[in-house]
C-alpha cells in the first residue's frame, strides 16, 4: 500500500487540481497593495496637475488588468489630449518635476522602444514607469480586465502560466521570449477555443463600448456582468485547463500556418495576415494577434533560437503537468 502511494498517479490531472489553486491564490495581491497603488497615483497626479492641468494619469498593464501578481511594478500612462512629437523633451521635464518631490531612483528612458520614466516611491517600496500617450495599452487593459470578470478560471489559468514563464525564464522579451501580455491573450485565445467555449469572443458582439484611438477603432461588448454564467455549461478544472493549455502550444497548434486572435476567436491563417516571411525583425514564428493593433504581432520578438527554447518548454511543461508525481514543484523550478 505505501508503494503504492508514492507511484505517479499518470493521467488522474484532478491530483493537480488543489496544489494549482493554492499558487493561485498565493499570487493574488493583498486588498492593501491595491490602497497602496492609488496612493501612489494620487500623488502623481498632484504634481503632473501642477505643470499639465489637462493631462491625465491612467493605469495600464498588470496592476489595472487583474493579471498582476503581488508586488509588481505598476505601468502609469500620462495622456495628453494632443499628439506629443518630442516625448523626450516631455519626460525630461516629467523627471524633474518628480525629482524634486521626494520620490526615489527617478529615471527618464528616452531611447527605449517605449520611452518612459522609472521612479520608486519610499513610502509604499513600489516601483512605477510611466509612459506618454500609450492610450491603447489603457484601452487593452480593460479589455483584459473585462475578460477576466466573465469566468474565474481565466485568472487563474493566467496566474499560472506567467507564474510558470517567469519561473523558467521565458517571460523576457529582451531575449526572444513573450511579453505577459502575450501570455493573458494566449490564454484567453485557448479558453475561447474550448467546447464548450468558457469565454466569448467580445469584439464580436454587439459594441457597448466603442473609441478611437490612434485613428484605430476599439470596440466591443463590456457589458460582461451579463456573461457571469457564460462559462459554466463547461465543467473543466484549471488543472485541466492548464494541461490544455500546455498540450496545446506543444503539440496542437500549427506554428506553420496559423494566428491566434482574440479579436475573432479563432485561429486565422498567416497566408492571410500576410505573416509569411520575415520582414525585418518581424520572423513571425509564433503569432499572437493583437486584439487591436492588428498588425501588430505580439510573437516578433521571437527569433530561431528561442523559438526552440518556448517550444522545448511547452513540452516540458506538457510532460510534466500530466506523468510528474511532484508537478507543482517540478513545473515552476527555476531554469
Ligand atoms: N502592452 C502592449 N503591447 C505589447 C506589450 C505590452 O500594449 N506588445 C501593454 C499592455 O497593455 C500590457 C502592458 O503594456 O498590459 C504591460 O505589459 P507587460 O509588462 O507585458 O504585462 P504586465 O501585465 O504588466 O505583466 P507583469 O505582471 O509581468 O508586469
Ligand atoms: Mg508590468
Amino acid at each position: 500500500r505505501m508503494l503504492k502511494r508514492q507511484m505517479p498517479c499518470c493521467g488522474d490531472i484532478h491530483r493537480l487540481n488543489a496544489p494549482l489553486l493554492a499558487i493561485y491564490e498565493s499570487l493574488i495581491p493583498p486588498e492593501e497593495e491595491r490602497t497602496k497603488q492609488k496612493q501612489i497615483l494620487a500623488l502623481l497626479e498632484k504634481l503632473v496637475c501642477k505643470e499639465w492641468p489637462k493631462a491625465q494619469l491612467f493605469l495600464y498593464g498588470s496592476c489595472a488588468n487583474s493579471f498582476g501578481v503581488s508586488k509588481s511594478d505598476i505601468d502609469v500612462c500620462l495622456a495628453f489630449n494632443e499628439e506629443i512629437n518630442d516625448k523626450a523633451e516631455v519626460l525630461l521635464k516629467l523627471a524633474d518635476i518628480l525629482q524634486s518631490d521626494n520620490l526615489q531612483n527617478v529615471q527618464a528612458l528616452t531611447r527605449a522602444r517605449v520611452p518612459i520614466v522609472k521612479l520608486m516611491d519610499p513610502t509604499t517600496g513600489i516601483s512605477c514607469d510611466i509612459c506618454i500617450n500609450n492610450v491603447l495599452a489603457v484601452i487593452n487593459t480593460k479589455l483584459l480586465r473585462d475578460y477576466a470578470k466573465i469566468d474565474a478560471r481565466v485568472r487563474q489559468l493566467a496566474f499560472i502560466v506567467k507564474h510558470w514563464a517567469k519561473s523558467r525564464g521565458v517571460n523576457e522579451t529582451y531575449r526572444g521570449t513573450l511579453s505577459s501580455y502575450a501570455y493573458v491573450l494566449m490564454c484567453i485565445h485557448f479558453l475561447q477555443q474550448r467546447r464548450p467555449a468558457i469565454l466569448p469572443c467580445l469584439q464580436g458582439m454587439e459594441k457597448t463600448y466603442s473609441i478611437t484611438v490612434d485613428n484605430i477603432e476599439c470596440a466591443y461588448f463590456d457589458k460582461v456582468e451579463q456573461l457571469s454564467n457564460f462559462g459554466s455549461p463547461n465543467k473543466e478544472t484549471v488543472a485541466q485547463l492548464v494541461w490544455g493549455f500546455f498540450n496545446y502550444w506543444a503539440y496542437g497548434h500549427d506554428y506553420a500556418n496559423s494566428v491566434i486572435s482574440v479579436r475573432t476567436g479563432s485561429i486565422i491563417s498567416k497566408q492571410e495576415k500576410d505573416w509569411t516571411r520575415r520582414v525585418g525583425n518581424d520572423r513571425h514564428l509564433i503569432c499572437i494577434e493583437d486584439p487591436f493593433e492588428i498588425s501588430h504581432d505580439l510573437g516578433r520578438v521571437v527569433d530561431k533560437f528561442s523559438i526552440r527554447v518556448l517550444r522545448e518548454e511547452f513540452e516540458r511543461a506538457a510532460h510534466i503537468t500530466q506523468y510528474d508525481p511532484n508537478p507543482c514543484v517540478k513545473l515552476f523550478e527555476p531554469y
